[in-house]
């Protein structure tokens, strides 16, 4: 590939021209280059991001086809700005197998060869269930870029702790669904005041912060890394915050809907708005947000974990846990920097570097020489949320008919335009 300028784009508050060649960053100046054969291509005066990295998804391939394919998966993670994912085990059959992990690797090529990526996560136990490793070996010999048993944590303790040392010694990060099954049991939302007066059996927040506090013990008597799914609530944080003073590897993530909406959204009995964990306190809310800016939580990730129309058009209590959140997480997260919650490098960090130092994965921080992976995004674009507007099948989201601002207009992976709303 030669030489390729994005012309009239905006990096870190400077307009100029982004140089790439042989699918890498070269340079980003005012000046035009000598090479009058480069092909031109007009950034129409659009703020250049790094391409985002989601850390948490569920593509339900294989399996549950009629929610998510890896195809549609990989369409909404383009338009909503994301060149690499991390595809979470609970398929059918799990991903437990090199095969699963192969299978999915393979239609990841057929739909999107040239991005955004598939980054599998293997399951940490047999089937999700919790008894028995899963072959973790082969696994990363696959392609599995991490292991977890998200949606269905394990409750052994030591056989937590082997997985984790297993996992090490291979080099592989374990991501842990922080969740008490125990006390969890039965809830559909967080526990409080809202669950009592509509009359539904609630989450407590001890229930993530009792494995929360597992996790971090054992992360500091193996000293090694563990990295804690989806985090909702305050308490959780200072049990983190906490363990990042005394230095103990751990990682936390959030996603977009602990940071905007609380408990109060699901009076009405709004299935949109169920997810596991639950949306909690007004006042988890204010604290997440905090947490983005004090280096408490590490990494924004979507938790992205489509359903069909009919699955989410019960009552409240059978309805399944999740919200869709590919198309509209980059919007959602813009809204915090226009309110001056986060600046755009915060931003960048959240979503792209820290996921891509975490795992291990290509990022590009506009150096000489990084992945030209990128997106150019109109700030003041503005949309409404609609079935047809959203790229995933899933269309399950307490954002819909929301307007939001700002939007991807571009996609890039090594180079190559992979998406345009141009
Ligand atoms: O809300 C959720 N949905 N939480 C999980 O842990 C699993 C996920 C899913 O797979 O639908």
């Amino acid at each position: 590939m030669g030489l390729m300028i994005i012309k009239n784009v905006i990096l870190n508050d400077k307009t100029g021209m982004l140089l790439v060649e042989n699918g890498k960053i070269v340079d980003f100046r005012q000046e035009s280059p000598e090479d009058s054969s480069a092909e031109v291509y007009d950034g129409r005066e659009c703020h250049v991001l790094p391409s985002l990295i989601d850390a948490h998804v569920h593509l339900r391939e294989p399996g549950f086809e009629y929610k998510e394919t890896i195809k549609s998966g990989l369409e909404a993670a383009a338009g909503g700005g994301f060149g690499q994912v991390m595809a979470m085990a609970n398929t059918s059959p799990v991903n437990d197998s090199a095969s699963v992990t192969e299978f999915m690797l393979a239609r990841n090529m057929e739909s999107h060869p040239a991005g955004p990526f598939v980054h599998p996560v293997g399951a940490l136990t047999r089937n999700l269930e919790g008894r028995q490793l899963s072959p973790l070996t082969e696994l990363k010999e696959a392609g599995c870029r991490a292991f977890s048993n998200d949606g269905l944590p394990v409750k052994d303790n030591e056989l937590f702790r082997r997985a984790v040392e297993y996992a090490s010694d291979l080099g592989m990060v374990v991501i842990d669904h922080c969740e008490d099954t125990y006390l969890a049991a039965d809830g559909v939302m967080n526990e409080g005041r809202i669950s009592s007066y509509l009359g539904l059996k609630g989450i407590p927040s001890v229930a993530e912060t009792l494995q929360v506090a597992r996790d971090i013990l054992m992360a500091a008597y193996l000293d090694t890394p563990i990295h804690l799914a989806h985090i909702s609530c305050e308490e959780s944080l200072e049990l983190i915050a906490w363990a990042k003073e005394k230095s103990i590897p751990v990682t936390a993530e959030t996603c977009p809907h602990y940071l905007f909406w609380d408990e109060e959204i699901i009076q009405g009995y709004n299935t949109m708005a169920k997810v596991n964990p639950p949306l909690r306190r007004k006042k988890d809310v204010l604290a997440m947000r905090n947490a983005l800016k004090n280096g408490v939580i590490d990494i924004i990730a979507t938790d992205h974990a489509p359903h069909a129309d009919f699955e989410k058009e019960v009552p409240f209590a059978q309805a399944p846990n999740g919200i869709s959140g590919l198309d509209t997480a980059l919007s959602l997260c813009l809204y915090l920097v226009r309110r001056g919650v986060l600046e755009l490098d915060d931003l960048n960090w959240l979503m792209s570097i820290s996921p891509g130092r975490i795992f291990n994965l290509p990022v590009n921080t506009f150096q000489k020489g990084d992945p030209a992976d990128f997106i150019l995004v109109d700030m003041e674009y503005e949309w409404q949320v609609t079935p047809e507007e959203m790229l995933s099948m899933g269309k399950n989201t307490p954002c819909m008919g929301m307007e939001l601002m700002g939007r991807v207009m571009a996609h890039f992976m090594g180079g190559k335009e992979i998406f345009s709303r141009f």
